[in-house]
């Protein structure tokens, strides 16, 4: 009795892992509503850059691109009203930034348009970025399914009619200094990935669709995780192959390893690793402090150790008092007074 269900369980088991292997999730719920939101929102966020567009006719689009449609089979055809309704954002020239498997730390880099432009700070990108959709050709409500869409094959590429279309059109606008940021340090489960590759979204969709001739440079940023290991940088590995079909195309490159600006915001996620550690040697040679500067640094340091002092003082007789009365809030002002001096001493 106990060995059948224990085999049950194996059998059901191994059956739930072919079923998520076979499947990838369904259309992300509330779809509609997602979209609709997004749409309204990044207009209200950037009013000033996109003349007002009618988000119903944009969903309208949208879904009639591939509801009740058998989603391999769907084409670039189907979603170029949605791309032709929704049009591409004028991207400024030397600001578009193009990526290859740095997606969170090229979008960090662009922060939303601020430093610069991925696609997915477009509006065409945004109001669907990170969203899962696939139709059904059986008669659902609405022509969409939620319980499961095909796994990501060459033989069912559903996502590339759209996300291919929007590489390319975005590509199609770029002008002036263009950058891209690759992954020297790109590991698959078993092999490294190379940082470039022809049948990437890059390779395929943006760099054939360059206009050349309003190109001035390709700048080639290399991102390494901060503990290594640097498999490729510039001028080797896959990257020469990128510098050189890039050049075939006419455009030409320059190659930075971890720019500093790149490298900030990653030691920002992890501060305290060894690479990081120029914070601490680094800002204090910029800023030699003149003789000025270290008077008054001195006459700063004095009163705050009599702020300190006083403080203590003042603390430990409340505390006194406290301990006798009420203990939690003593320690809170205390707690509250220690933060503001540690913030005063930073500035
Ligand atoms: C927006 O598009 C919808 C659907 O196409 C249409 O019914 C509606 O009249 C349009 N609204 C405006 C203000 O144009
Ligand atoms: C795919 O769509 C085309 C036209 O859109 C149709 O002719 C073809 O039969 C469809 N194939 C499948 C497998 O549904
Ligand atoms: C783009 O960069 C080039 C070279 O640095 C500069 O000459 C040009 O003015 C920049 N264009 C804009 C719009 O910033
Ligand atoms: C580069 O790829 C590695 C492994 O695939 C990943 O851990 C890392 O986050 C990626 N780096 C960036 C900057 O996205
Ligand atoms: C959703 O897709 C899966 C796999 O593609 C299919 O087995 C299932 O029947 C579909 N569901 C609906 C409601 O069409
Ligand atoms: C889908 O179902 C609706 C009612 O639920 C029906 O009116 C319609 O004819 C069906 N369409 C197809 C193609 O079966
Ligand atoms: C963007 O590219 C398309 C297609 O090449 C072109 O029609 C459109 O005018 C371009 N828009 C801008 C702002 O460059
Ligand atoms: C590439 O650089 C060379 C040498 O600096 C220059 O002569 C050429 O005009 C540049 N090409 C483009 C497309 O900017
Ligand atoms: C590329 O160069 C880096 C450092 O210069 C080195 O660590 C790496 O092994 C090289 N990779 C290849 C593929 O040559």
């Amino acid at each position: 009795m106990a060995q059948t269900v224990a085999v049950c369980s194996l059998c059901l088991i191994v059956a739930f892992v072919s079923v998520s292997l076979c499947y990838s999730q369904g259309s992300t719920k509330h779809l509609k509503d997602i979209v609709l939101g997004r749409c309204w929102d990044f207009q209200r966020q950037k009013a000033h850059d996109v003349s007002t567009k009618n988000c119903s006719k944009i969903w309208e689009t949208f879904y009639t691109a591939f509801a009740y449609k058998d989603p391999c089979n769907t084409t670039f055809a189907d979603y170029a009203s949605y791309f032709d309704e929704i049009g591409m954002d004028i991207v400024k020239p030397n600001k578009s930034l193009f990526w290859s498997g740095t997606y969170k730390e090229a979008h960090l880099f662009s922060d939303f348009d601020v430093r610069f432009t991925t696609l997915e700070d477009t509006m065409a990108g945004w109001i669907v970025n990170g969203l899962t959709w696939c139709g059904t050709k059986t008669n659902t409500s609405d022509g969409i399914n939620y319980s499961s869409c095909p796994k990501q094959t060459t033989s069912c590429d559903y996502s590339t009619p759209f996300w291919g279309q929007a590489s390319k059109r975005f590509a199609e606008n770029a002008s002036g200094i263009v950058r891209v940021m690759v992954n020297g340090t790109r590991m698959g489960s078993e092999h490294p990935i190379p940082a470039y590759r022809r049948d990437s979204f890059f390779g395929r969709y943006e760099l054939p669709n360059f206009h050349v001739d309003r190109i001035t440079r390709l700048i080639i940023l290399v991102v390494h995780n901060i503990d290594g290991p640097d498999l490729e940088s510039c001028g080797n590995g896959s990257i020469k192959l990128l510098q050189k079909d890039a050049c075939d195309r006419g455009i030409n490159t320059t190659c930075h390893d971890d720019p500093d600006d790149v490298r900030h915001l990653l030691c920002a996620d992890q501060p305290r690793s060894r690479e990081c550690w120029f914070f601490n040697g680094g800002t204090k040679k910029v800023t030699q402090p003149t003789e000025d500067d270290n008077r008054s640094w001195k006459l700063v340091a004095i009163i705050m150790l009599g702020i300190v002092a006083a403080f203590c003082l003042m603390a430990a007789v409340i505390g006194v008092v406290c301990v006798k009365t009420r203990r939690g809030k003593c320690i809170d002002s205390f707690n509250y007074r220690k933060h503001a001096t540690d913030i005063e001493h930073e500035t």
